[in-house]
């Protein structure tokens, strides 16, 4: 009768792994589309930015900080044994390039694997950026100061804590305060394996302050790109794998809550606010399953979408560029200064245009 009754229960746990699995599949298939393309005008690759573009930052000032280099578990890398670097951007420059940001001498730049970033202006105008890094694949903040000057970065801390794993982006929201996201919760296989098949709802937005550091809201697949609105009241998180965007109110205790869902047919990645109208842009995967199965033959493609009204009860969705990865591969971010776009990647190539 034991035995029976282990026979049965391994055959429904077969059964039930084998449902998830072609329920996971026809959902995969559902972002592993044909990318019909959808052209920019006056686009042109970034000559120096060829080993990924993460995440992309504007100042109010049109300095772009771009993020190169990340190495992460499943993620095709082209530049394994460098670290990353941040570069800058001036986009008044009739031809702007990129040039690497040196850093202050106390900081490990031997280590450095850059993943999300984020600027803060504070009230002296000093401009801080907000790093989330993965030495040795763990998950540290670093903020810097940012000397315009020496174009350099000054380190000026490193934040650890034992909720900020396994994070993915950052949002800076005052000085040493900040929300980010954490994009998945096992740290090991088999068990990020099974958190997937599951399709558990186990990450989370941290929010970080020097008084308190605390979950501000939970139920993410994977909670990936965050940003927050102009006036400060909403934060809006990608989470990736669900191929929706959240938009979030900001409570008084700094906790947040759910206003909407908004269901794409792609997978969101890094998210911006375009200043100048307060729509989204989200860089996302039309093909994720081709990044994690990366053939250069058949590599993925790269899709940018705008999301307008925002707030109201129906926000419109728009591709405004999409390629079939014959240009970029794998565009996970965009960012936009006086109508001129900057569109990054994962591990690929960068793209500037302008209208
Ligand atoms: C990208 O990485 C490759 C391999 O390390 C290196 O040869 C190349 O110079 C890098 N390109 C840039 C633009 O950094
Ligand atoms: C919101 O914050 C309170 C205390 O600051 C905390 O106990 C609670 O769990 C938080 N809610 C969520 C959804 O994280
Ligand atoms: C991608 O599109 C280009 C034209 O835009 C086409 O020449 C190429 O064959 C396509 N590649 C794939 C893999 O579909």
């Amino acid at each position: 009768m034991g035995r029976l009754m282990a026979l049965a229960l391994l055959g429904a746990s077969l059964a039930f792994i084998g449902e998830r699995i072609l329920s996971l599949r026809g959902k995969m298939n559902a972002v592993s589309r044909e990318v019909t393309s959808v052209e920019l005008q006056n686009c042109q690759l970034i000559e120096g930015l060829e080993n990924g573009s993460e995440d992309i930052d504007i100042l109010p000032s049109g300095l772009a900080f771009i993020s190169t280099g990340l190495k992460y578990p499943g993620m095709p890398s082209f530049a394994p044994d460098e670290p990353g670097q941040i570069f800058l951007m001036d986009l008044n420059e009739q031809n702007p390039k990129p040039h690497a940001l040196k850093f202050s001498d106390s900081f490990d730049k031997e280590i450095f694997n850059p993943h999300g970033i984020s600027t803060f202006i504070d009230k002296d105008d000093t401009v801080y950026l907000y790093v989330v890094n993965h030495p040795h694949m763990k998950s540290t903040v670093e903020i810097f100061k940012f000397d315009d000057k020496q174009r350099s970065l000054i380190h000026w801390k490193t934040i650890t804590h034992e909720l900020l794993k396994s994070v993915n982006d950052i949002v800076a929201i005052g000085l040493e305060e900040f929300y980010a996201t954490r994009d998945h919760y096992f740290t090991s296989f088999p068990m990020t394996f099974i958190e997937i098949i599951l399709e558990l709802r186990w990450t989370y937005v941290l929010f970080y302050s020097p008084r308190e550091i605390k979950v501000a809201a939970t139920g993410f697949k994977s909670a990936n790109g965050i940003t927050v609105s102009q006036n400060r009241k909403y934060v809006y998180v990608a989470d990736v794998s669900d191929a929706a965007i959240h938009i979030m109110e900001i409570q008084d205790n700094w906790n947040l809550t759910q206003l909407k869902r908004i269901q794409l047919g792609t997978l969101p990645d890094n998210l911006n606010v375009d200043p100048a109208t307060g729509d989204i842009l989200a860089g996302c995967h039309p093909n994720a399953m081709k990044i994690l199965f990366y053939n250069p033959e058949d590599p993925p493609g790269s899709e940018v979408l705008r999301i307008q009204n925002v707030l109201s009860d129906k926000p419109t969705v728009n591709t405004v560029y999409a390629n079939n990865g014959s240009v970029l591969q794998g565009s996970s971010v965009a960012s936009v200064y006086h109508e001129k776009m900057l569109i990054g990647s994962v591990f690929h190539k960068a793209l500037y245009c302008v209208p």
